[in-house]
């Protein structure tokens, strides 16, 4: 096993050094953040992530990993240093680099004997050969390291189980003596017969921003049908369930909503299309898929609109922030659409999420935030249920037909049967089914 570094404690950084670690590597984490690594050497976990608290304390305790915020130190102690930090949108949606770019630096500067240095975050297709070129360049053109592609497939709210269970590995280095190390790293899963890639770096960099624009265009595409669907009376469930069937299509991703946020699809897609850019050509499907999800998210107060045209006055629950359930992220979630879209046209908002409230709330201090659902929907003419947590799939519905003003329930993520809804006396319109022929 080997000595690693994963330099950046972010849910892939941590997540991906709590993994390395459960291999049975030795790993460090490092991070400039000392208020982070502060919260990790006292036993916490900085961010909101199910199952990562077991696996780093597991791994904390049994000496396989340990955190830092001297970088450079843990460089030099190990022979395969992640760059595991943000790679945020810049001002024309091109990546930003410059974090990666500090890590090749420290690199560079603590090339005390041979390492490898992996990219672990999403970078533009091209960045292995610009990182190489600094570090030489830095390290007063010293070459006894190799620099690796290893892009990460973890969805938040379930990062643990992706990095543990991995539909595959992929490695980009022409390098035997990397491709080695990076076999040894992954050990535990090569083993395990988990699919391993290994092929150019270009190729491991193209594979993750074709893989995430795909999974963007794939969710784009059943909420254009499920658009559909409402007008002409089909149910996108049942059509969704029926092309799943089809092994090329697979049943996956094919959940219509209000639209794909987070910190990845938005961020990859609008990155993927600079590429395009940059080499001369368009990515049409791509930039329609980001078009078509900007005008998806917007829909949502449509949906409402539709039985309640005139929302000056009203008060509008909101049930769910965060991007998605399972995660604190609010990052491009819809709701950060639909809210200042429902204000300007004269509504008040009040909203509640179980997990993302604190992180909403750094971009909308001014709203109403509630305890609980019930306090949420109390008082409010409609709800909007955005974020298909757990818990609102079992409301009790009398209760909130009770507290609600009137009762209008729009259900962005189909979690409710229209039938039934509408026996209960509501006035109900969801994603792709609001007209379904009973
Ligand atoms: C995604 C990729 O899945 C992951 O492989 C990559 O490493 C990082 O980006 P993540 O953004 O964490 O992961 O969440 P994901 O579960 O993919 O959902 C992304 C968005 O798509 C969310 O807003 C979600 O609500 C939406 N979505 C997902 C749908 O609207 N319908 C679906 O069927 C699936």
């Amino acid at each position: 096993m080997k000595k690693i570094c994963v330099v950046g404690t972010g849910y892939v950084g941590l997540v991906t050094a709590a993994g390395l670690a459960d291999f049975g590597n030795s790993v460090i984490g490092a991070d400039i953040d000392a208020s982070k690594i502060e919260i990790l050497k006292n036993g916490g976990i900085p961010i909101y992530e199910p199952g990562l608290s077991e696996v780093v304390e597991r791994n904390v305790r049994a000496g396989r990993l340990t955190f830092t915020t001297d970088i450079d130190t843990a460089i030099r102690k190990s022979k395969v240093i992640f760059s595991a930090v943000g790679t945020p949108p810049g001002e024309g949606g091109e990546a930003d680099l410059r974090a990666v770019w500090k890590v090749a630096s420290s690199f560079a500067k603590n090339l005390n004997s041979y390492k490898v240095f992996i990219n672990k975050s999403t970078v533009p297709v091209g960045t292995g050969q610009k990182t190489k070129t600094l570090i030489l360049q830095e390290s007063g053109n010293n070459d006894n390291f190799d620099v690796v592609s290893n892009p990460e497939f973890l969805r938040e709210g379930s990062a643990v189980g992706d990095f543990l269970n991995p539909d595959r590995v992929v490695v980009g280095t022409r390098s035997k003596k990397a491709q080695e190390i990076m076999r040894d790293v992954y050990h535990a899963l090569i083993i395990r017969n988990v699919p391993y890639v290994e092929t150019n770096i270009k190729s491991a960099e193209m594979i993750k921003y074709a893989s995430n624009a795909f999974l963007a265009v794939k969710i784009t595409f059943i909420n254009e049908i499920a658009n559909l669907c409402d007008i002409v009376g089909a149910d996108v469930n049942e059509v969704a369930k029926a092309m799943g069937m089809d092994g090329r299509i697979s049943p996956k991703f094919l959940h219509a909503g209000p639209g794909f946020g987070g910190s990845c699809f938005p961020k990859d897609t609008m990155a993927l299309m600079e590429i395009f850019k940059q080499n001369g050509i368009r990515t049409r499907v791509v930039e329609a898929a980001v078009e078509a999800n900007e005008i998806q998210k917007r829909g949502v107060v449509d949906k409402l609109r539709s039985v309640m045209p005139d929302l000056e006055g009203k008060i509008i629950a909101i049930l769910g922030l965060a991007f998605k359930p399972n995660t604190d992220d609010t990052r491009f979630s819809p709701s950060k659409v639909v809210i200042p879209l429902l204000q300007e046209l004269g509504a008040r908002v009040q909203v509640y999420d179980p997990v993302a409230s604190d992180d909403f709330r750094r971009d909308f201090p001014g709203l109403e935030y509630k305890d609980n659902v019930y306090e949420a929907v109390r008082g409010a003419d409609a709800l909007i249920l955005m974020t298909e947590w757990n818990e609102f799939r079992s409301l009790d519905l009398k209760r909130v037909k009770s507290l609600l003003r009137s009762p209008v329930f729009i259900d962005t993520r189909n979690i409710y049967d229209p039938c039934d809804m509408r026996e209960k006396g509501f006035t109900f319109v969801c994603t792709g089914r609001s007209n379904c022929d009973e």
